[in-house]
């Protein structure tokens, strides 16, 4: 059974997309069969990987599965890279998230959606907004695991206690199991001693749970998605891209 890890936090522009798609495609290199679900409105996920979330001829989306007009293996695609599939969204997974609330089981569409195909993957990665909102408990009740990207920057921890208590909600009402995978730095710009200071204050809220990897502010990771390309494939050397590699070893290794 796949390894469902859920990537989130309600704060904005914290890394969350680039860290999914990032670590889905060196999870794939790394031969683990790999889905990563765009699961925000915004579809930065997929057009970060050179899919048109714009384009009329894209056919059914995450839209139709959350809103069971269709099952989730016949929107899945395959991206340019081996081991690698995707599951793509539009704005209009926005309007289908407004739909569901006056509807049944709104909570659990997206794992009754993964269900069906969780048997084919290692792992699969759900990429989701910046809110705590209907589609972010659908992400956390499906997924085994929750992994939070924090950008070292001031106010980096704000909103951190109200993920955490909506996490334990989710396990005492729907998903005993899941479990904080950990904490990842991103973002973090050695120059400054701010990064140092705020990776300091993370570790000592999260301890272990706190990655050793972090993610430095890189200009080719933010480069890469406008040629809609993950920046491992962009430039491996780039000291952003290693970072990634880095990271998804420590992934693997704490999901055994
Ligand atoms: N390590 C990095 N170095 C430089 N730029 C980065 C880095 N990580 C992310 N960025 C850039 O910062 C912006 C926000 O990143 P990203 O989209 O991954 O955040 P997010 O948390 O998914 O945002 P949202 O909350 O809107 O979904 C993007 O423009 C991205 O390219
Ligand atoms: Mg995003």
């Amino acid at each position: 059974m796949a390894k469902v890890i859920c990537v989130t936090n309600q704060k904005g522009g914290v890394g969350k997309t680039t860290t999914a798609v990032n670590l889905a495609y060196y999870l794939a290199k790394d031969k683990k069969k790999t889905l990563l679900i765009d699961f925000d409105p915004q579809g930065n996920a997929t057009s970060g990987l050179g899919v048109d979330k714009n384009d009329p001829s894209l056919g059914s989306t995450m839209t139709e599965v959350i809103l069971n007009k269709a099952n989730l293996s016949e929107i899945i695609r395959p991206t340019k890279y081996k081991n690698f599939d995707l599951a793509p969204a539009t704005p209009e997974l926005a309007n289908a998230e407004v739909e569901i609330t006056g509807m049944t089981r709104k909570f659990v569409r997206l794992r009754d959606a993964i269900r069906d195909i969780e048997a084919n993957y290692h792992y699969i990665i759900i990429d989701s907004p910046p809110s705590l909102s209907l589609l972010t408990v659908n992400g956390m009740i499906a997924s085994n695991y929750l992994l939070l990207p924090v950008q070292t920057e001031f106010y980096a921890l704000e909103g951190v206690a109200q993920l955490l208590e909506s996490m334990k909600l989710v396990m005492k009402q729907a998903n005993p199991n899941l479990k904080l995978l950990g904490v990842l730095a991103t973002m973090y710009d050695k120059r400054t001693s701010l990064s140092s200071q705020v990776y300091a204050e993370i570790k000592k809220y999260f301890k272990d749970l706190t990655f050793k990897t972090t993610i430095p502010r890189n200009v080719r990771v933010a480069e890469a998605p406008s040629h809609g390309v993950p920046v491992g494939a962009y430039d491996k050397f780039s000291k952003g891209a290693k970072a990634y590699k880095e990271f998804t070893k420590e992934v693997e290794e704490r999901t055994k």
